[in-house]
């Protein structure tokens, strides 16, 4: 690793006039140049060094573009700030901090505390690191002139003429030397903090009202009604993992300490005492960093958090483009990209539906749809200049959380861009009593220099590595059939078992007993709340039908919609005041039902008791768990006045007490999570369960831009998808069967239609598109994605999965609405080695063709291949690559599907 000064970064910290000035910032504060010289913690520090910047890269550009960024440099701070981090911790910046003229012992800090690894259970360094001085440790108070430094008594190193690495001793026992060489003092040393105001700088974590106008990390409101509080690095920490959050809080997950390295910053508000803790956690074997908050309240009176972005980040100047994933019900996840101009853009939930992106200046609009949403999803790309599939610098953002949710992008007025992702504000205000603490959602941030691509690929394998649960990492899960939209709620014994054993011939292997099982329940107008079985529909009850279908060969899975309860239900009418609402005002209702309040612990434990107990009457292998509305009126009847800001927020935290309490106790049920669709696809699901119901639309041609999007940060294996009928129940559109299983097996893969209505032939294709996807699933599910022709720009889309030593490849591209007549371009393929030589198959080959003379359209028995029946191309990667494969769609959403694998090298190829 080549020792860099990078102070010259700071160089375009340029002052402006409306720049307030005069407090040093976060940023400033948060100098890592007091490292113990310990042996461990040296290691650590390089690793740092190699996570955080270079890692994969040996392209200066690359490491620039991560420099650039404040996330991703934090370790190269210590640098930046060089020696200045003395003149910042002197006596006359920190009687600033202290607001002029308060005393220090004015400060509710206890500055002799250690810190503890925040419970952790993991390994800690027990690096002790705090340096900002105190008391008699305090160093020299004037501010250091050039030439001068401070540093370690203890380690008595001076400043080399070229700057080399310079160990520091343990805080508080400082000389002043003279260094010998004028020109080590940097540029840096002549920018003075004091000239440059928070507004222009790059902060990790900005407060709001001292300064800096962009939009801060986070809010508060104290007693007195005052809003200030800028927070200041105090120490920090290096702990080997990471560090734990509370229990059911959805995080990326270690299988191994030395999978991951996390730095805590300590930063404090020396006046009432609101401590924060900022962590990240680089991933070693990923271009990614965690990152959560924590705020404790070590002052003697409460405060309100208004505000809590789990990170923000501010950019250098660029030219930037959001990509995010909006949409509706039944067209989410569709790719939206916006070139960023001056100002906030901006998505979330807000309660009005129609806020698809908005720019405001400040909005006071309150409360949320309670679950991500349809809408709009916890996730965005930022890419410096245009957004490119497989070049350029891209910043991924998730948010591993399934309420209400925010993200901004701001274009500041110096053209600088900050990023904020974290929970919703509108609506939001958190209580923090004197000794309590509050832990953010975590998030994920990912670099790629190879484009959106690239961001997916890392999240794809972060998400199926160290997201959904360990158990179901490497599982295909069984082909399924949904009784939904076979025969929606018209389900009976009789009726489910003729589903059941008709899709078994198919070689399906599990039928699902959706909606309209339990209760009285035949229409939307009841019984949710009720999880009993319907006797008259079900008069062996659920064992009874879990037994036969079992005697059948079968597995057997169940819905629920846990959070939900219908008016006209058993629950409701004994426990009016356990949903949602506001006593004496209206319950609104969506889809004649009203939400459970999951904040309280007794509705919470009431829903486990019934779930618990159905799952554990008969064997039961997989669960639909469904969301099919919004919060509305969220106010809690448990919660006192002054803590109904935080229903929202607990109301998911419920929701994932439950999960976790339910899954952890059934952990061999697969459980599908499902919000009206693909309403709460999100991170936070997909920590409890591994796959999503993507969407409500199963038409093979919007799956298509659905499917596409979600891939966007979501990996395939947790995509629900189904094969359905035509006409499609959503779109009346009719397509092939060849077209509808490409679609499906590119996810989940299962059925969603009524097995007694099919034809002969439908039967047999059904029969061996299953025996194909059996074939093709674990490279489908575990191959790297490389999207190749996006929908959103073309009238056709194509992907491809290639294995991990690029020995074997599945490409499926499909037509959307391409004009007749019109040619493609051929398709350029990615990820594959260019000396490698491969075999090209085309599998499943179309059934119609065009009579060229007459323009009819006939059947051909033989298979409709793209370059002959039975032809077999033998190509290099390269080829593939750079000159690409032609394909011909005859009709609209015509698909194909080739099969590629390894042959042998390139150099070998005029033996063919
Ligand atoms: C939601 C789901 C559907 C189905 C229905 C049942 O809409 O997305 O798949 O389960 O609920 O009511």
């Amino acid at each position: 690793m080549i020792e860099e000064d990078l102070s010259y970064l700071s160089l375009s910290n340029v002052p402006g006039p409306f720049d307030p000035r005069g407090v040093i910032s976060v940023a400033t504060m948060m100098g890592l140049n007091e490292l113990e010289d310990l042996e461990d913690e040296m290691d650590l520090r390089e690793r740092w060094k190699v996570y955080t910047k270079a890692k994969d890269s040996a392209e200066d550009k690359v490491k620039s573009r991560r420099l650039e960024n404040a996330s991703w440099r934090l370790w190269s701070m210590e640098r930046v700030r060089g020696g200045d981090l003395n003149k910042d911790l002197s006596e006359g910046v920190m009687l600033r901090a202290l607001g002029e003229s308060e005393s220090r012992e004015a400060s509710s800090v206890d500055v002799n505390s250690k810190v503890n690894d925040n419970g952790n259970n993991l390994e800690s360094l027990n690096l002790d690191m705090s340096h900002v001085p105190r008391g008699k440790e305090r160093p020299p108070s004037p501010l250091l002139i050039p030439g001068q430094r401070i540093v370690s008594k203890e380690t008595k190193k001076t400043v080399s003429p070229k700057g080399s690495p310079k160990k520091r001793g343990s805080a508080g026992n400082y000389d002043i030397v003279h260094v010998d060489d004028p020109t080590e003092v940097t540029n840096w040393q002549k920018l003075d903090p004091d000239v440059i105001g928070k507004n222009t700088q790059l902060l990790e974590f900005a407060d709001q009202g001292t300064g800096d106008y962009r939009s801060p990390s986070f809010q508060v409101r104290y007693e007195d009604g005052s809003t200030l509080s800028p927070v200041y690095y105090f120490r920090h920490r290096i702990l080997k993992g990471k560090s734990s959050m509370p229990e059911f809080f959805p995080n990326i997950y270690l299988t191994n300490l030395s999978e991951a390295t996390t730095l805590v910053l300590e930063l404090h508000d020396f006046v009432t005492g609101l401590v924060v803790e900022l962590h990240y956690t680089v991933m070693h074997d990923y271009n990614a960093i965690c990152r959560h908050v924590v705020f404790i309240n070590n002052g003697d009176s409460s405060v309100s958090l208004q505000r809590v972005m789990s990170s923000t980040v501010d950019f250098d100047t660029d030219e930037y483009f959001l990509t995010q994933l909006s949409g509706s019900w039944a067209r989410e996840r569709q790719v939206v990209q916006t070139r960023l101009l001056d100002g906030i853009t901006a998505f979330q939930r807000f309660v009005y539906a129609i806020s698809i992106l908005v720019r405001y200046e400040v909005d006071d609009c309150h409360s949320g749809r309670g679950a991500s949403s349809h809408q709009h999803n916890p996730f965005a790309i930022i890419s410096s200049g245009t957004p490119n599939e497989e070049h350029g610098a891209a910043f991924g953002f998730s948010l591993l959380y399934s309420g209400n949710f925010q993200l901004e992008a701001e274009i500041s007025e110096t053209g600088r861009l900050r990023v904020n992702l974290g929970i919703n504000p509108q609506g939001f205000a958190w209580n923090l009593e004197p000794g309590e603490s509050f832990c953010s959602p975590e998030c994920v941030l990912v670099f790629s220099d190879e484009g959106i691509g690239g961001i997916s690929r890392e999240l794809h394998r972060l998400f199926c590595e160290h997201l959904i649960p360990q158990r179901w990492r490497n599982f295909v899960p069984p082909v399924l059939i949904n009784t939904w939209e076979a025969v929606y709620f018209n389900i009976s014994h009789e009726v489910v078992i003729e589903l059941a054993s008709k899709a078994k011939e198919l070689g399906i292997e599990l039928i699902v007993l959706d909606d309209g099982w339990f209760g009285h329940r035949n229409d939307t107008t009841s019984s949710l709340g009720d999880w009993y079985p319907n006797l008259q529909k079900l008069p062996y009850g659920l064992a009874g039908l879990s037994k036969e279908i079992h005697s059948m060969g079968l597995q057997f899975g169940l819905w629920f919609e846990p959070e939900m309860v219908s008016r006209d239900s058993e629950l409701y009418s004994l426990h009016p005041d356990w949903c949602l609402h506001i006593p004496a005002r209206g319950k609104t209702v969506g889809r004649n039902q009203l939400v459970l309040d999951f904040s309280r612990s007794v509705v919470r434990d009431y829903i486990f008791s019934q779930l618990s107990n159905i799952l554990s009457s008969c064997p039961i292998e997989y669960i639909k768990w469904d969301m099919n509305r919004h919060l509305t009126e969220v106010f809690s009847q448990d919660w006192p006045a002054s803590r109904q800001g935080e229903i929202a927020h607990r109301y998911v935290l419920g929701v994932y007490e439950l999960l976790g309490r339910i899954t952890n106790a059934f952990p061999h049920i697969i459980f599908e999570t499902c919000s009206g669709g693909g309403g709460r696809f999100d991170a936070g699901m997909l920590y409890f369960a591994p796959q999503i119901w993507a969407s409500d639309n199963t038409d093979a041609v919007s799956r298509i831009y659905i499917q596409y999007g979600t891939t966007l940060a979501y990996p395939i294996c947790c995509i629900g998808s189904h094969v359905s009928t035509v006409p499609n129940h959503q779109t009346l559109r009719s397509t092939s069967m060849k077209t509808r299983s490409l679609v499906a097996m590119c996810g989940t893969f299962g059925y969603e239609l009524d097995p007694r209505q099919l034809s002969e032939d439908e039967k047999g294709e059904i029969a061996a598109y299953i025996q194909l996807y059996k074939r093709l699933a674990h490279l489908i599910r575990k191959g790297n994605l490389y999207r190749l022709w996006n929908p959103f720009l073309s009238s056709s889309a194509a992907w491809m999965f290639v294995n991990n030593d690029a020995s074997q490849a599945l490409v499926f591209a499909f037509n959307i609405r391409r004009e007749v007549g019109r040619l493609l371009p051929r398709l350029l393929l990615r990820g594959l080695c260019y000396e490698t030589v491969y075999e090209v198959e085309e599998l499943c080959p179309g059934k119609l063709v065009r009579n060229i003379d007459t323009g009819a359209i006939m059947l051909d028995p033989r298979g409709v291949y793209q370059y002959g029946e039975n032809k077999k191309l033998l190509l290099s990667g390269r080829t593939l690559c750079c000159a690409g494969l032609p394909v011909k769609f005859l009709f609209d959403a015509d698909s194909v599907l080739f099969e590629l694998k390894a042959v042998t090298s390139a150099l070998s190829l005029s033996s063919f």
